[in-house]
């Protein structure tokens, strides 16, 4: 996963969660990110912690570049701050029960500190709207995910004294002109949103309800985001959204159209020393055209995280996912023949769904047996209000009964991750090096293509670099080798 903000628990690791990691809340990378300082001398300091998805941390950077125009420079230090911003996920209970005691700790700040003014962003702050400034009383700011070119005037307003809420959802807005602050601090590795909202309606998720419709954003600012990231030394782009196969841009005068596969070409010829990962696919919408297209182009990742939610076709129709078993078996079997068995799969899996039973259990274990995935995101399922789940269907699976179902979905996890890994040993990876080993600072660490952490001597190699990496052995996480 890119590193474009710094993270509190970075592990030279996959974010395979353990079990721990996965009853914590972790939704896809695994951690809470603070963004890092940009001390340009600007007048007031702002603190922005983002937590959930990908599309929070990509959020958190054009919130600081709007944020930047108005004279606030990003700190580290929430000591000190002037504004401190939460983005917070509404994904599970979990994920909420965290941002609000985080709230509860700079609540202690703010009380040694009354000219602190606090926001909270993101999904939470969509999905609870002004409740949060009735049952946090120290939230100044509450500002939902399309209204964020609003926030220079919200603040005004919480600076005249009083406290302010934008959580209008847009159909249009996707943020496209505005530069985003690079918080990365890796300088290598980059996220690019090329999509918002999300229109499928699972049953069981709050993200159309947090984030909105779904609308693409204009293809050329894409691509001039990705040629400009290529001039300023980036060597990884991350096309982001909730749904990235279902990507439809049409020019105004409707003389262009551009689907998710010819998108990733124009964003592959941008430079053959840029790669281009994408997250995430929906199986019901992944065609053979973006198959083809990844085949075509060395510089686009054979890795493809395509959640399966379940193994069961009657669960996953009560999960509203639109796709059953064999559809999804066929769709696996089709990136495995136009790719080849090098292609790194993913999913993300959600155990004790309303109603399921040990025998539709069994069956996402045997659908993993099927896959042999290479990670995975799991978790037990948490019941979020005014979602179809919630409305019309019972939350009956007990809670030991999922956290058993989940461990034994991890474990099975454990030993393909291994797998997978183990068949990387004896071949050469060329790895884009993205940091220093965390063990030990004369080793590198990267990512190969299939998105496997590889981590070998330094030799003279640098951040940045390309190199052939001969792996030697590999756990269920980490790929070790040396360069050739
Ligand atoms: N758009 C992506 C998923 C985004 S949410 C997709 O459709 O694949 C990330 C993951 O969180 C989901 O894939 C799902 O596995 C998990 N998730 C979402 N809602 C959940 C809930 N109510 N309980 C448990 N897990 C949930
Ligand atoms: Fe949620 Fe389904 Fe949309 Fe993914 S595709 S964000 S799981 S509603
Ligand atoms: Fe969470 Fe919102 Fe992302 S609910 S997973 S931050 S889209």
């Amino acid at each position: 996963m890119s590193q474009p903000l710094i993270t509190l628990d970075f592990l030279d690791t996959l974010p395979t969660p353990t079990p721990d990691a996965t009853t914590h809340e972790d939704s896809p990378s695994g951690a809470v990110r603070v963004s890092p300082a940009t001390e340009t001398g600007r007048k007031r300091k702002l603190y922005i912690e983002s937590y959930g998805c990908q599309m929070n941390f990509s959020d958190s950077e054009i919130v600081s570049s709007i944020l930047f125009e108005e004279g606030f420079d990003t700190t580290e230090q929430l000591e000190g701050a002037d504004l401190v911003l939460l983005n917070t996920c509404s994904i599970r209970e979990k994920a909420e029960q965290t941002v609000r005691m985080r709230l509860s700790q700079i609540n202690g700040h703010k009380k040694r500190n009354p000219g602190l003014l606090v926001g909270v962003l993101g999904c939470m702050a969509e999905r609870l709207k002004s409740k949060f400034l009735e049952e946090e009383k120290l939230v100044d700011l509450v500002v939902g995910p399309d209204a964020y070119r609003d926030l220079p005037q919200l603040i005004q307003q919480v600076d005249g004294g009083q406290k302010a809420v934008n959580v209008l959802l847009s159909r249009e807005e996707t943020y496209a002109d505005i530069t985003p602050v690079r918080l990365n601090s890796n300088g290598i590795t980059a996220f690019i949103s090329i999509m918002r909202g999300c229109d499928n309606m699972c049953s069981f998720c709050v993200v159309p309800f947090t984030r909105g419709r779904e609308r693409s954003r204009d293809a050329h600012s894409i691509i001039r985001e990705a040629q400009d990231l290529v001039a300023a030394g980036y060597k990884e782009v991350t096309l982001l959204g909730q749904n990235v196969d279902s990507y439809k841009w049409a020019s105004e005068d409707g003389t262009e159209h551009v689907n998710f596969a010819q998108l990733l070409e124009r964003v592959a010829l941008v430079s053959p020393n840029l790669r281009v990962r994408f997250s995430t696919s929906h199986p019901k919408d992944i065609t053979d055209e973006v198959l083809h297209t990844m085949a075509r182009h060395d510089n686009i990742c054979k890795y493809i995280h395509l959640p399966a939610q379940s193994g069961n076709s009657r669960v996953l129709a009560l999960m509203n996912r639109t796709y059953d078993r064999p559809w999804y078996e066929e769709r696996v079997q089709a990136i495995r023949r136009i790719l080849g068995e090098d292609c790194a799969i993913s999913t993300d899996m959600i155990s004790g769904f309303c109603s399921e039973t040990e025998e539709e259990h069994q069956d996402t274990l045997s659908l993993m047996e099927f896959v042999h995935y290479d990670m995975a995101y799991m978790f037990f399922y948490s019941e979020r209000p005014g979602t179809l789940a919630a409305r019309k269907l019972e939350d009956d699976v007990p809670l030991p009964v999922k956290k058993r179902r989940l461990q034994e979905v991890i474990d099975l996890q454990q030993q393909h991750s291994r797998l997978r890994n183990q068949l990387a040993v004896g071949k050469v990876h060329r790895v884009l090096v993205e940091n220093f080993s965390k063990r030990s600072a004369d080793h590198l660490s990267g990512r190969n293509s299939q998105n496997q952490v590889v981590i070998f001597p330094k030799k003279h190699y640098q951040k940045g670099d390309y190199v052939d990496v001969l792996v030697h052995s590999g756990s269920a996480s980490t790929l070790l080798g040396e360069a050739v």
